[in-house]
Parts: structure tokens; C-alpha cells; sequence
């Protein structure tokens, strides 16, 4: 459903990105790991219009979707969930859901409830007086209102204790399997590459590693890396 090809991307002068191939199938989980400052964020926000890219082709849904406005893509069923949520603080949690329903103008939350069953016990309280797992959960949460066919979702379990990030993680082959594939960075390499299928490693704005998770989480180099092993 997304087809990266060749993408290379960066700001003003700076390239930031080379030639990046990524493909993410129909109901799947890609994670996208690497070091701080390898391009991770850059490369989600290129692939949602937020950044300009220099050459290469973003296929959404087999048609080119690159150089097109951030209105024009999420419209057509990408949400993002940027590092640091970016929720309206001072809005209730109900307010924050709706407000992510722009696209379909569908503001029933039973869906997000379901999955996030705390936020649901919490639809009327100001969302920056949440904990930070409870913002994260509220964040996907919007994301999914507008029920995309893929959500991009930028450092997912920073500053998060670990029973929080595998309460959000375990939700999302639910999420993957009912229309929504899902891009992940994560600096959990661990909780990362066992939830996805598939994974890239991204090192110094290039990919130099890719393929089924089990077999990089196996990985001498991503052991080593990434896993503290060895
Ligand atoms: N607005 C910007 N203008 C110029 N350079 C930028 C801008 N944003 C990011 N960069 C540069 O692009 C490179 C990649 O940054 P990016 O934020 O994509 O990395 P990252 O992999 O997400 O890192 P982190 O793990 O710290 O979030 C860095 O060298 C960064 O300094
Ligand atoms: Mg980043």
C-alpha cells in the first residue's frame, strides 16, 4: 500500500535522506529504527508531505503521492502522530478525539475506546493533566479517527515506563488487522522489532539493513547495535 522508491529528501540544502526503499503491505506493522539523528523523523514527515523531497517516488495506494500537500495526503488516509503527540493541552480527551475526525467528520470515539479502554474513563479530563502514556494512547487514538489506511507514528514509547509501552504496543496487530497499517520509530529496538513483521534500519540517512523482524532481532549487527548483546 506504500511503495517507497528511491527517495532521497532533506531541508533547503541539507540532504538528509538517500535512497530510501520501503514497502509496507496491507495490515502490517514496519518498524524503523536507528541511532539519533540517522533520519527517522525526517523520513515520516517526508513521507506526510511535511518535508521537501528532492527525488524518488512515495506510492500511496498506486498513485505517487510525493511533493502533494500535508491536507491532500492526510485526506487521502495517512494520519501522523509526530514525537512529543502534540495534543491540544488544554482540550478535554473527547475534544482531542473528535478533533481528529476532520477527514471522515465521524466523531464516534467507540472504536478508540475500545482499544484505549483508559482513555475512555477519562473523556472529560484536560489532556495535558494525563500521564504521558495515557497522552501517547490519546494521540494514536486521534490518529485512528479519521480511520486511515496507514499511521505513522514518531518515537512511540519515548519517556514511557515499559508496562505503559506494552500496554500501547499490544494493541497494535488489533489496529494493523482492522484496515490501518502502521510505520513505527521506536527507540525500543526489543519492543520495536517484536511486534513488527518487517524492519529497516536507518544509519546516517541511508537503510542498511531490511527484512522480516525475527530475523534482524537474530542479527549479529543489530545485537550488537541496538540490543546491547555481545
Ligand atoms: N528543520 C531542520 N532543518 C535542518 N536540518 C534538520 C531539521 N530537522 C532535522 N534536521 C537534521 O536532519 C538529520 C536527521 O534528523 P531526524 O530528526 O530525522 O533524525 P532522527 O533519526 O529522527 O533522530 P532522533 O532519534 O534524535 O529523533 C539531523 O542531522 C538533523 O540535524
Ligand atoms: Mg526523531
Amino acid at each position: 500500500m506504500l511503495e517507497i522508491s528511491k527517495l532521497c529528501a532533506g531541508y533547503g540544502r541539507i540532504q538528509v535522506l538517500w535512497d530510501i526503499d520501503l514497502h509496507i503491505g496491507e495490515n502490517e506493522i514496519v518498524a524503523l529504527v536507528g541511532p539519533n539523528g540517522s533520519g527517522k523523523t525526517t523520513l515520516l514527515r517526508a513521507i506526510t508531505g511535511m518535508v521537501h523531497t528532492k527525488s524518488g517516488t512515495v506510492n500511496f495506494l498506486g498513485e505517487d503521492i510525493k511533493g502533494k500537500s500535508i491536507e491532500e495526503i492526510v485526506s487521502r488516509g495517512i494520519a501522523h502522530v509526530p514525537e512529543g503527540r502534540r495534543l491540544f493541552p488544554g482540550l478535554t480527551v473527547r475534544a482531542n478525539l473528535e478533533l481528529g475526525a476532520w477527514r471522515t467528520k465521524d466523531t464516534n470515539i467507540d472504536h478508540v475506546v475500545e482499544l484505549f479502554p483508559r482513555l475512555g474513563e477519562r473523556l472529560n479530563q484536560i489532556a495535558g493533566s494525563m500521564s504521558g502514556g495515557e497522552q501517547q494512547m490519546c494521540a494514536i487514538a486521534r490518529g485512528l479517527m479519521s480511520k486511515p489506511h496507514l499511521i505513522v507514528i514518531d518515537e512511540l514509547s519515548l519517556g514511557l515506563a515499559p508496562v505503559v509501552v506494552d500496554e500501547i504496543i499490544q494493541q497494535l496487530p488489533s489496529i494493523a488487522a482492522s484496515g490501518t497499517s502502521i510505520l513505527m520509530v521506536d527507540q525500543d529496538v526489543d519492543a520495536a522489532l517484536s511486534i513488527a513483521s518487517h524492519a529497516y534500519v536507518l544509519e546516517a540517512g541511508q537503510l542498511v539493513l531490511s527484512g522480516k523482524a525475527a530475523d534482524l532481532l537474530a542479527d549479529p549487527r543489530v545485537q550488537e547495535s541496538y540490543l546491547g548483546v555481545g
